[in-house]
């Protein structure tokens, strides 16, 4: 389980985020609201990419924002998988290649082929992600963060290039994919939220103020 509890985020000399307190259990969860209001601030403070001014962030009844960088690094390498809007590809790699790049990090990529199996796209794995169409780039970005099996799923607008169709394909993918663990995906489309198990209106959880003492 994630929950966070008085979390804030504040840029330096700009935008405080205040965050209502949020528990997410095993389940998949949509993140609503417009641009600016702090979905992302909240998925990179999930991930332990920033660190909040202050608040907790638990997982599993842990404190992440007060651990280390090296622990933060750890547990996200373990146990997130982060899918970007832009994908973050390695454009002239193979779509195999993109997954090996992982090992780096010494994640085990072992299931590579079952992931690619579930996503429909194992055909492609020799394949150099350039030449995929959108939708084919997508489902190798989930796959990637999907491989080390990781407990948190955090997807940032993961069909935000893609047409309401293909989207929901690829939604209806990752919810499936995802059972038993925690998605949390951002979304601006409120009919992909409805597949989800909840949606949280981001623009009544998060309050946004100029910093005053910037
Ligand atoms: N690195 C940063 N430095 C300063 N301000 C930032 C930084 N990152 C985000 N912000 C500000 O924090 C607020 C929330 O940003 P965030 O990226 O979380 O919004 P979002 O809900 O993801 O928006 P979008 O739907 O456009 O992606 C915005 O006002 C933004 O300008
Ligand atoms: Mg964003």
């Amino acid at each position: 389980m994630i929950a966070t509890k008085g979390l804030s985020v504040r840029f330096r000399g700009e935008a405080l985020i205040a965050y209502r307190d949020l528990t997410f259990e095993r389940e998949s969860c949509a993140l609503l609201g417009a641009s600016g209001c702090g979905k992302t601030t909240l998925l990179n403070a999930i991930a332990g990419i920033l660190t909040p001014s202050s608040g907790e962030v638990l997982i599993d009844g842990r404190n992440m924002a007060a651990a280390s960088q090296r622990e933060k690094d750890d547990f996200r390498i373990r146990s997130i998988g982060f899918i970007y809007q832009d994908f973050k590809l390695l454009e002239d790699m193979t779509v195999e290649d993109n997954l090996r790049v992982l090992e780096l990090e010494r994640v085990d990529v072992s299931q590579m082929d079952a992931v690619l199996e579930e996503l429909g796209i194992l055909p492609l794995k020799r394949r150099r992600v350039r030449k995929l169409s959108g939708g084919e780039k997508q489902r190798v970005a989930i796959a990637r963060a999907l491989v080390k099996r990781p407990d948190v799923i955090l997807a940032d607008e993961p069909t935000g290039n893609l047409n309401y169709e293909i989207g929901a394909r690829i939604v209806e993918t990752l919810i499936s994919v995802s059972l038993g663990r925690t998605l949390i995906a951002v979304t601006h489309d409120d009919r992909l939220a409805k597949l989800f198990d909840r949606v949280l209106d981001m623009n009544e959880i998060a309050r946004s103020e100029v910093d005053s003492d910037a």
